[in-house]
């Protein structure tokens, strides 16, 4: 049937309408707010880049986490700033490592907000590089054992799902394997599957003192160009034990996060990261844009695009609005 019989319009006539046929409603169940915890007492660093977010000394970070809970937010992705690095990035495996510590005093303060780790040791290490490095570049299987040991460290420490994000091969399977020998058999893991070696990640590096000392991430990040490669990334972590897959960065890859909803029935992430989020707060401090309306039109096109997960900096300031 078509004009004049059938007219789209018709049931765009009214708000109540409009919520009626709405196919895509974003919730506070969506979403996950990253943290950085940085060693101190009463540390508050504003990340220049990234307004509103703060490298946090764990006494902040807990009342920080507590206000957010209680506004509704109901998860957090936790990545830290040690005191000291060191070659191997094995200061990630400390029990008074600092995100270990971040999770005991959560855990304590605010026990129902629900705990994920970020899995790398690109902020442990000197170089800033996600693994060990031999010969110039990062060894992949060597990494593996410090990645299972910081992950089992973690979950003994009350972290909940750990997230691995460094894109090493194998490293799903030797986490899970590693968690479930040390008894942590129903730990999730949410993998960074798809990840690209992105421009966006700038304010990130800022933020978490990250930024590689020498070359960059391309022989362990995926190329922006491909998306086949996505697809068997994710084939991969899923056959390894993953139990949510991630897309990320998430507005130019949105296109991969639909393809991974398609092919697999798998509850899907996706990481709205920290130059997309740069972008909104640079526009909107211009008076260039309505970030509120931005920021609910984006937020919703990553649901729409099929992710059930959405990790973002907007998540504080829009829990109010929904
Ligand atoms: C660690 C990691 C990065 C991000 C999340 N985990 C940085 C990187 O790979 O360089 C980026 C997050 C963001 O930009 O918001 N490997």
């Amino acid at each position: 049937m078509s004009f004049p019989v059938t007219r789209l319009r018709r049931l765009r006539k009214s708000p109540v309408l409009r919520d009626l046929v709405r196919e895509t409603v974003l919730t506070r169940d969506d979403l996950v707010m990253p943290l950085f915890v940085c060693p101190g007492t009463k540390v508050s660093n504003p990340i220049s880049s990234m307004p509103g977010n703060y490298q946090m000394s764990v006494d902040l970070l807990v009342e920080n986490a507590k206000a957010l809970y209680d506004k509704g937010l109901k998860s957090v992705l936790l990545f830290g700033i040690p005191e000291h690095k060191d070659e191997h990035g094995l200061v990630a495996c400390e029990h008074n490592g600092i995100v270990q510590k971040a999770a005991r005093a959560l855990k304590k303060e605010v026990p129902g907000l629900y705990l994920i780790a970020d899995v790398c040791n690109c902020e442990y290490t000197t170089h800033g590089h996600c693994g060990t490095i031999v010969n110039g570049d990062v060894d992949n299987d060597l990494t593996l054992v410090t990645l299972a040991k910081q992950s089992v460290s973690l979950a003994e420490e009350g972290i909940d799902m750990v997230a691995p994000s460094d894109m090493m091969d194998g490293r799903v399977g030797a986490i899970r394997q590693a968690l479930d020998a040390n008894g942590f058999q129903m730990t999730p893991i949410m993998a960074y599957s798809a990840k690209y070696a992105s421009a966006f990640y700038g304010p990130f590096r800022e933020a978490a003192e990250s930024t590689p000392q020498f070359g960059d991430r391309r022989t362990y990040q995926m190329d922006p160009a491909n998306s086949n490669e996505a697809l068997r990334e994710v084939a991969l972590d899923i056959e390894e034990g993953a139990d949510i897959v991630m897309v990320k960065p998430a507005l130019s890859y949105l296109d991969i996060i639909q393809k991974v909803k398609t092919n697999f029935n798998m509850p899907v992430a996706a990481y709205n990261v920290s130059g997309e989020f740069a972008m909104v707060k640079a526009a909107a401090e211009k008076g260039w844009i309505d970030e509120k309306r931005i920021v609910h039109e984006i937020l919703t096109s990553i649901k729409r695009a099929g992710s059930d997960i959405i990790i973002t900096y907007h998540a504080q300031d829009v829990l109010g609005d929904l």
